[in-house]
């Protein structure tokens, strides 16, 4: 649809230059203009006339009867007047020698662009904290960070996925203490990170009732610092094994990172940042502590160093950006974060424009994402306010197991099938709200899977394959043509997925894919439901037929992938 709206508009343009000189339209502005009418029996775009009143001093019906006129005939839209609206109606024609050749000819890459070639995109996302489980508060930083991934490299940008581990904190040092005192070798290699998390929350239980255990935990952290071997050994030691856990969840979403250095890794270049800072005359020693003032931007201010000159969040990520832009020299570096470090990110990203960094203002982009209660009540590892992701991903892919094993017992890799499905389920279902949305997860919603769901819309794929293998002997040549207008709102439909990527990319919003997904769904079911398709009478109907499911197919899979969406051909 970009190609048509491009054509469109210097349609218009031309028109309007013979109409009224130096009007000052560009035909990017008219582009930009086109919208989609909500009610399609007028026509597939329409451009209002409103807001050119003003300049081309003219009533907007009189505006949109005039370029009708001058417009006249043409061989790809309908045009016609209603009020302040020119309308255009795409002929079939336009629809089957354009929108379906060129999703035919570009198969996989249909919906790709060059928009950021020779760019490069660092992406923040996922970054546990070490020792703790990876629960549904983690489900939003690792699918929306992975989405914004794989959006950005159908775009062409060469991307770098890091996680940034939380692996460097008095968190750690608690979990010394905790393994020193209450565990041992054995049960944690045992329980794995179940043990460490029952170590860390039996922590917090007996600090409450001997505060001194914080003194400590401070100690072990202090003595991490210093490279103390033992406590170095542990703390690598805890890290394995979590990331062995972390691991088993990314490989069921399919997802691999590009780097792993977490906080830890900047410990050795904080020193020459911090003294980068204080050298630019920003950083002030505040009840002991250093700070960047940050009042005249109405932030609080940032913190850099802790009275006993120990580092902290802050001072890492500042670290971690500038070596970012040093190692990668990216055009953007996207951070995906609960909107709960939303000040964090603002303080520290200006902290960089104060130093001089002028990238930071456009190149440092946080995104962030609505939080996650459960019950109405906020996620709390250590009272248990959790679900952790491997359970919920096990109830998923057994659910899909039941009623796999009703309807299609005969299915093969139907355990393959049964995880893609249930996992795709808990994905589809947690990106199909606007990220900024705050969720009150529901394990019942999550799992209900009528409606606009993951797995409607990895059947309706399936649905497409299924089709395509009783049309295998077809002879597909020849000229298309719509004789339905289920057809032709498909087709219309297929048309706006390019555009439908550049809105997820400039937006940092997967949601854009998942309802347009939906809307693919609806075109195609409604489609086939109003036309037969391999058991079409007339030849000629039956390859155009064909031809539309496969296209619809191609578009449902590149948009589900897009999404963390794996596509098996049969459920
Ligand atoms: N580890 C942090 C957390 O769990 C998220 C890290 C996000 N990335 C960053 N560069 N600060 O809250």
């Amino acid at each position: 649809m970009l190609k048509l709206k491009n054509t469109l508009a210097s349609m218009i343009k031309d028109a309007a230059d013979a109409l009224w000189q130096d009007n000052g339209l560009t035909a990017e502005e008219i582009a930009a203009m086109l919208e989609y009418p909500p009610d399609e029996t007028m026509g597939n775009l329409a451009l209002p006339c409103f807001k050119l009143s003003r300049t081309l001093r003219s009533a907007p019906p009189k505006i949109a009867a005039d370029l009708a006129a001058k417009i006249g005939e043409s061989d790809i839209v309908e045009i016609s007047v209603a009020g302040g609206y020119l309308n255009f109606k795409i002929l079939p024609a336009y629809l089957t020698a354009s929108v379906l050749a060129s999703i035919e000819e570009s198969g996989d890459a249909y919906g790709k662009s060059e928009m950021g070639a020779g760019k490069t995109v660092v992406l923040d996302y996922s970054s546990p904290n070490i020792s703790k489980p990876f629960h549904i508060g983690h489900l939003g930083t690792t699918v929306i960070g992975h989405s914004l991934k794989l959006l950005h490299e159908f775009c062409g940008y060469s991307c770098v996925g890091i996680n940034h581990l939380g692996d460097w904190g008095t968190q750690n040092g608690k979990q010394i203490v905790a393994y020193r005192k209450w565990g041992n070798k054995e049960a944690v290699e045992e329980g794995g990170i179940d043990e460490l998390v029952r170590l860390y929350v039996r922590f917090h239980e007996e600090a409450e009732k001997d505060p001194s255990l914080n003194d400590e935990a401070r100690a072990a952290f202090t003595a991490l610092e210093h490279h103390d071997p033992e406590c170095i050994a542990l703390w690598k030691w805890f890290i394995e094994i979590s990331m062995q856990e972390y691991q088993k969840t990314y490989k069921q979403l399919g997802i691999e990172f590009d780097s792993y250095n977490g906080e830890s890794f900047y410990t050795d270049k904080m020193p020459a940042v911090v003294e980068e800072i204080k050298s630019k005359g920003i950083l002030k020693i505040d009840d002991g502590a250093s700070i960047v003032d940050l009042e005249e931007y109405s932030m609080p201010p940032c913190l850099i160093l802790k009275r006993d000159g120990s580092t902290l969040y802050p001072t890492r990520d500042i670290t971690a950006a500038l070596y970012r832009k040093n190692t990668y020299d990216f055009a953007k570096c996207i951070y995906v974060t609960s909107a709960g470090q939303s000040l964090h990110f603002a303080q520290w990203f200006k902290v960089l424009e104060i130093m001089g960094y002028n990238w930071a203002k456009d190149e440092l982009v946080h995104v962030p994402y609505g939080t996650v209660s459960i019950g109405g009540e906020k996620l709390a590892t250590r009272s248990g306010n959790v679900i952790l992701l491997r359970d919920l991903f096990a109830q998923a892919i057994e659910k899909v197991r039941e009623i796999m094993a009703v309807k299609n017992p005969d299915l093969k890799d139907s355990d393959e099938v049964a995880e893609a499905v249930g996992v795709g389920a808990i994905i589809f279902n947690y990106l199909y709200n606007s990220r900024i949305k705050d969720i009150n997860f529901s394990m019942e919603n999550a799992l209900s899977f009528d409606g606009s769901t993951g797995p409607y819309a990895q059947y309706t794929y399936a649905r497409t394959c299924s089709i395509l293998v009783k049309a295998a002997d077809l002879d597909l040549s020849g000229e298309a043509s719509l004789t339905m207008p289920e057809e032709a709102t498909l087709l219309i439909t297929l048309s706006k997925f390019p555009e439908k990527v550049l809105d997820a990319v400039a937006q940092y919003e997967p949601s854009v894919i998942t309802r347009y997904v939906i809307d693919v769904c609806t075109a195609f079911n409604r489609f086939y439901q109003a036309c037969p398709v391999v058991t079409a009478e007339d030849e000629q109907v039956r390859a155009t037929r064909v031809r539309l499911t496969r296209a619809a197919g191609c578009v449902l899979k590149n948009a589900l992938h897009l999404v963390c969406i794996k596509t098996p051909e049969k459920i």
